[in-house]
């Protein structure tokens, strides 16, 4: 039997914190699915097409996974669909926990489908897409913490004030 998994999320932009728990998730299941979802509320700074393009061009070589692009629909709707029995998700801390663990019982309850929490690997500790978008916007240096693709794409889509440590 096939075993297959969902990655979910926004990746406004993916970082190397998510590269790694798509790695990680792709160790242990035969097929993984990178999903973007459109989440409401939260503002996007990517079109939605480019952030699948990014992706595709950083994981898009990686065996067993792919990526696809979701309208705003329940994440376990798209499980279904795609037959796929696990969700993963990376934890970098205590606080990610507390946002995703009423995720994983409500998705459970809903269909059955289960959460794996990967615990983050702790030099991406710190790094989440907002944050990136943040700082590099001040000025700040996330190279090493997005793939140079993404770095290239910020330098367009986020204007840089100079006199950070960029
Ligand atoms: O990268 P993010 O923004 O933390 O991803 C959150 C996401 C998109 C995975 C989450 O919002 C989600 O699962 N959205 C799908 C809609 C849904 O199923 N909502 C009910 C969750 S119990």
């Amino acid at each position: 039997m096939t075993t297959r998994a969902v990655c979910p999320g926004s990746y406004d932009p993916v970082t190397n914190g998510h590269i790694d728990v798509i790695t990680r998730a792709a160790t242990l299941f035969d097929e993984v699915i990178v999903a973007i979802l459109h989440n409401p509320a939260k503002r996007g700074t990517f079109p939605v097409e480019q952030r699948e393009a990014l992706l595709r061009d950083c994981i898009g070589s990686f065996p067993g996974v792919r990526v696809a692009l979701f309208a705003n629909t329940l994440l376990v709707d798209i499980c279904s669909e795609l037959d796929a029995t696990a969700i993963v998700k990376g934890l970098r801390s205590g606080t990610d926990f507390a946002y995703e663990l009423p995720m994983a019982l409500m998705n459970r309850q809903l269909t059955g489908v289960e959460t794996v929490f990967l615990p983050g690997d702790p030099q991406f500790e710190h790094v989440s897409s907002s944050l990136i978008k943040e700082v590099h916007a001040l000025g700040g240096d996330v190279s090493g913490m997005v793939p140079l693709s993404v770095m290239a794409a910020l330098s367009e889509a986020v204007p840089q004030r100079p006199g950070g440590n960029g």
